[in-house]
């Protein structure tokens, strides 16, 4: 614990005491009580992305597991609950008779636990409390020869990447797999600017919450003094990365003081702390970078409601 505490404080302190635009990494939305918002995000009727991806996932899972080579196994890069996967696991047992190996992939002890207990009864689990990159080399160091590997990277999470940094992230997940081992991304697609803006700006203000959490966070674990209230929340599109970011904007003058590790900073009024990005994708965008990072794009599915796409990825020699 002290040593992730290490790192969050440096990230914080790389973010915010800087000249230009400030910025905090997005995984450090995910505490308890930002994930505790996060899950409300998805049950909000303006954030449709969650649905859509569960949506594609219960309709398709036999197309899925149809198309993998036979004996596949599966592994999850932050399966939280594992809720989503329910699904291919079990068309994966319809196919051939017995539970698929599957290994979730998380940071968070409570999370794989829960996941553990609610997928017993449609898959041998073997939880993996790794990063993505590690738990990945893991799994396929667990996996035997006969078991080729299917990959799932559900719910848009490549959309937090930077492209550079998603063909990198990619490039690194194909060279932890071998030939003919799978990945199915989720990828929420590019629409109408005000509907993706009213997804990640609602009325009921869950977002807002989910942002601010974020200060609320660096108060509760570096004893920091952030009034949260003096924030706005902002969602934008910036239209030529074809990104939502979340901004917090601060309505007056702000001093800040963060004891561990040890700083001060003064925020002007109107100017912001960048959060996180998603990216919203088009298809083209999705070929490319499935051949620029070592993947061959072998099928997709995609939905009528909610622009979005699950795609299905073979690992090229
Ligand atoms: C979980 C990263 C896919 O980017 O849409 C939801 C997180 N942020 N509302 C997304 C999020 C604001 C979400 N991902």
């Amino acid at each position: 614990m002290s040593s992730s505490l290490g790192e969050f404080a440096q990230d914080v302190l790389a973010g915010l005491a800087r000249s230009g635009q400030r910025e905090l990494p997005s995984k450090y939305l995910y505490d308890d009580l930002g994930s505790a918002l996060f899950e409300a995000i998805t049950r909000l009727p303006e954030y449709g992305l969650t649905r859509a991806d569960e949506r594609l996932l219960r309709a398709h899972s036999p197309g899925i597991a149809a198309a993998l080579p036979p004996g596949a196994v599966v592994a999850e890069l932050g399966s939280g609950s594992g809720k989503k996967t329910v699904s291919i696991l079990e068309s994966l047992q319809a196919r051939t008779g017995h539970k698929p190996r599957y290994y979730p992939i998380d940071l968070s002890t409570s999370a794989l636990n829960t996941c553990a207990r609610e997928l017993a009864s449609c898959a041998a689990v073997t939880p993996i409390e790794a990063s993505y990159l590690d738990g990945i080399a893991q799994a396929s160091a667990l996996r035997t020869q006969s078991q080729p590997l299917l990959v799932l990277f559900l719910g848009s999470t490549i959309g937090n990447f930077d492209l550079s940094c998603a063909v990198e992230f990619l490039a690194a997940l194909r060279s932890r797999l071998s030939p003919g081992d799978a990945l199915l991304l989720g990828a929420d697609l590019v629409k109408p600017v005000p509907q993706m803006l009213l997804a990640y700006d609602d009325p009921t203000g869950v977002t807002a919450a989910f942002n601010r959490n974020i200060l609320g966070r660096i108060n509760r674990e570096l004893g920091a003094d952030f009034n949260l209230t003096a924030y706005e929340h902002e969602a934008r599109y910036h239209e030529p990365a074809r990104r939502i970011e979340m901004h917090l904007r601060a309505r007056s003058r702000q001093r800040v003081s963060i004891p561990n590790p040890g700083f001060r900073i003064t925020i002007e009024p109107g100017e912001t702390i960048w959060t996180e990005s998603s990216h919203k994708f088009l298809l083209s965008d999705l070929d490319s970078l499935a051949s620029r990072s070592g993947f061959r794009s072998i099928l997709r599915w995609m939905d009528s409601q909610w622009p979005f796409a699950e795609n299905l990825w073979s690992a090229v020699e």
